[in-house]
């Protein structure tokens, strides 16, 4: 679903803006990367262009199906959840997450990626912080001001960033720890 926003020069990617942050820690010329809950693929199509091949993995068949259209031939799109996925210890020399650690028991996933990675591998994420809403309110109302204005100078700057695959929107995540 190609999503259109009311005011377009507040619509940006704010998952795009941090994917330049993550791949900022993939070395060129890796070799195996692993993108936990790919979505719609757009950083694994990044990471892409950095390493031999990635993994992109997603336990959301739409999301898969997506990921599917968009990524180039060293990406392999996996159905699977990460917390039962097989993985083979040792055997990704990074691991990128955008905005889904958050949706796992923590300590368990970190578990697997930690045994999924070489020594001295690196594991990149970006997930969101358990929020305490009555206590957070008014840093949550700043943030989201903040959001659409970074987006408005990024658009008058020039520098728009939009998603390059159709933007689908994640379905809800069913998580034992946090919605
Ligand atoms: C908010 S979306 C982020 C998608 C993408 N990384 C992005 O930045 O656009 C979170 C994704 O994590 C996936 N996910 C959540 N729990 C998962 C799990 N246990 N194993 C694999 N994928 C998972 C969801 O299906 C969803 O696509």
């Amino acid at each position: 679903m190609l999503e259109r926003h009311p005011w377009p020069v507040l619509a940006w990617d704010h998952n795009a803006y941090y994917h330049r942050l993550l791949l900022r820690h993939v070395p060129a010329g890796t070799g195996r990367v692993l993108d936990v809950g790919c979505g719609a693929g757009s950083l694994a199509s990044k990471a892409a262009l950095r390493a031999a091949h990635v993994d992109a993995l997603d336990r959301d068949p739409v999301m898969v199906q997506a990921a599917r259209q968009v990524v180039p031939t060293n990406v392999t799109c996996v159905l699977a959840d990460i917390l039962d996925h097989p993985l083979v210890p040792g055997s990704y020399d990074a691991i990128v997450s955008m905005s889904a650690l958050h949706h796992l028991p923590l300590a368990p996933a970190l578990s697997r990626l930690a045994t999924a990675l070489r020594p001295g591998g690196v594991l990149a994420a970006v997930a969101l912080p358990r929020i305490d809403l009555p206590r957070e309110v008014p840093v949550e109302l700043a943030a989201t001001a903040y959001h659409h204005l970074l987006g408005a100078a990024l658009t008058v700057t020039g520098h728009p960033l939009r998603a390059e695959a159709p933007v689908l929107q994640s379905r809800p995540c069913l998580s034992s720890t946090q919605s």
